[in-house]
């Protein structure tokens, strides 16, 4: 298995191209289950998830090709992805994939709206939480569907269609608003999707729907208003940056120092983190390619932060958070209410030196003067990326282990990191 080795003290200097955001091209791509017409995606990532949803819809009979694109001398801009699903083949996702990628349970959706059933396993508990899809079968449920769990599998069925009705969450759920909005579009007359999720991801996967011929209304809001259509037809869609690779990039230029361009980050989409690195003393100043961050010298100062929905403080940036406070000059508080179990990375943030309390949802983060290089191991992918950035200015040598998971969600992170004066490598097993 790869490694990844950071020696760290370098400052970060320069530019990093932001990639298209991996959670709104996943359901992107199993979208194209829509249709049997072509639906086009551009700037598709690069990502180790996207290949493998590549293989899942292939067997669910999907034709897919890719065009790589190389611009400007900045860095790969990604991938052209055409997705034609002519003839749904296989209506079955079976645990072997599911269990592999969770976001593969989104498949159900599409498949149940077009076919009139799906048979896909239950995704099963993960390395940050019990991660339940109660939420998703309501929402089946409530648009007409027959739902049973069958050995271990979800079997929805609804052999006259789907019929439009009033979906209404009792919590924000990402995944079972992507459910909802996908089964919707192809049901017959209106949903009402109240306390949907309102993350930037589930917008550009609405304004898709609209391209491909969808009505939906109040994209953006916490409800969505769905007029079923009988069928979607092709278009073509540019995925929206990742906001959270550039959170990320941005944290990790406040804990080594410097001054790096995000190139293509969205500041709109990233409130809530400009915010707390402001908070945190780091500089930051939107420009008209994308945000710049810089931190000279100066100490960093302790912060307070819980983790909520859009457009509150992401869960997915919650770790890179974590490692950067670990060297602010007092002690910050971070409060998890997403996830039940998403601090897998404190106990190896502590084989770096960190000194981390752990009390239920909170974590009190007590800065120190220096963390010292380790050997650590990636647990999830957020987690991960935290171990990297924690290594950025930890002294001397820190190898990351199980960099699969990196690799699931970050494109070419040692080059982008390297390129602006990181010493990292990939040590190939
Ligand atoms: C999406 O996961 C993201 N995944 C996650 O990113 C992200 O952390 C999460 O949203 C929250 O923003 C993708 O987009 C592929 P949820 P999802 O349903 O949809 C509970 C990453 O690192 N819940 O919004 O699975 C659930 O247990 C990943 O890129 C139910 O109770 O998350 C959690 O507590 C990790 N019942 C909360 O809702 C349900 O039926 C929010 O989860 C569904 C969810």
């Amino acid at each position: 298995m790869d490694r990844i080795r950071i020696r760290g003290g370098n400052r970060l200097n320069g530019e990093i191209q932001i990639s298209g955001a991996k959670n709104a091209a996943l359901p992107l791509m199993i979208a194209s289950l829509l249709t049997d017409d072509t639906l086009t995606l551009r700037n598709v990532p690069r990502l180790a998830d996207v290949t493998l949803l590549m293989r899942i819809l292939g067997n669910h009979g999907v034709d897919i090709s890719v065009d790589g694109k190389r611009l400007g001398t900045s860095g790969i801009q990604g991938d052209t992805m055409h997705l034609t699903a002519r003839t749904i083949v296989d209506t079955t996702a079976p645990y072997e994939t599911v269990s592999r990628m969770r976001a593969s349970f989104w498949v159900l959706g599409p498949l149940l709206a077009r076919c009139g059933e799906a048979r896909v396993s239950l995704p099963g508990g993960c390395a940050i939480g019990t991660r339940p899809v109660d939420m998703h079968i309501q929402a089946f449920e409530n648009l007409g569907a027959n739902v049973e769990i069958d050995q271990g599998y979800v079997v929805a069925k609804a052999p006259k269609g789907l019929r439009g009705n009033k979906i209404s969450f009792s919590k924000v759920s990402v995944g079972a608003t992507h459910a909802a909005l996908m089964s919707a579009v192809l049901a017959r007359g209106e949903t009402v999707i109240e306390n949907a999720a309102r993350e930037p991801e589930i917008s550009d996967v609405a304004e898709c729907l609209v391209k491909m011929g969808a009505h939906i209304e109040g994209i953006g809001s916490s409800t969505l208003h769905v007029q079923g259509r009988e069928r979607l037809h092709s278009a073509t869609h540019e995925v929206l940056p990742d906001r959270i690779e550039a959170g990320t990039y941005a944290m990790a230029v406040a804990m080594a120092g410097g001054d790096v361009h995000l190139l293509g980050a969205r500041t709109d989409l990233v409130g809530s983190v400009i915010d707390v690195l402001d908070r945190a003393g780091v500089s930051t100043s939107p420009t008209n390619q994308g945000l710049r961050i810089s931190r000279n010298g100066a100490g960093l100062k302790p912060v307070e932060v819980t983790t909520e929905p859009y457009p509150g403080f992401p869960t997915d940036m919650q770790a890179q958070l974590m490692a950067l406070m670990t060297r602010a000059e007092g002690t910050s508080t971070i409060t998890e209410t997403i996830f039940e179990n998403r601090f897998m990375h404190v106990q190896e943030l502590a084989r770096l030196g960190a000194d981390i309390r752990l009390n239920g949802d909170s974590a009190a983060v007590y800065g120190v003067k220096r963390l010292r290089g380790a050997e650590v191991m990636a647990t999830d992918l957020r987690a991960s990326v935290s171990l990297v950035i924690a290594g950025l200015a930890a002294e001397g040598e820190t190898t990351v282990h199980r960099v699969y998971h990196l690799d699931r969600g970050f494109e070419r992170l040692e080059k982008k990191l390297g390129a602006c004066g990181a010493d990292i490598e990939r040590l190939a097993s």
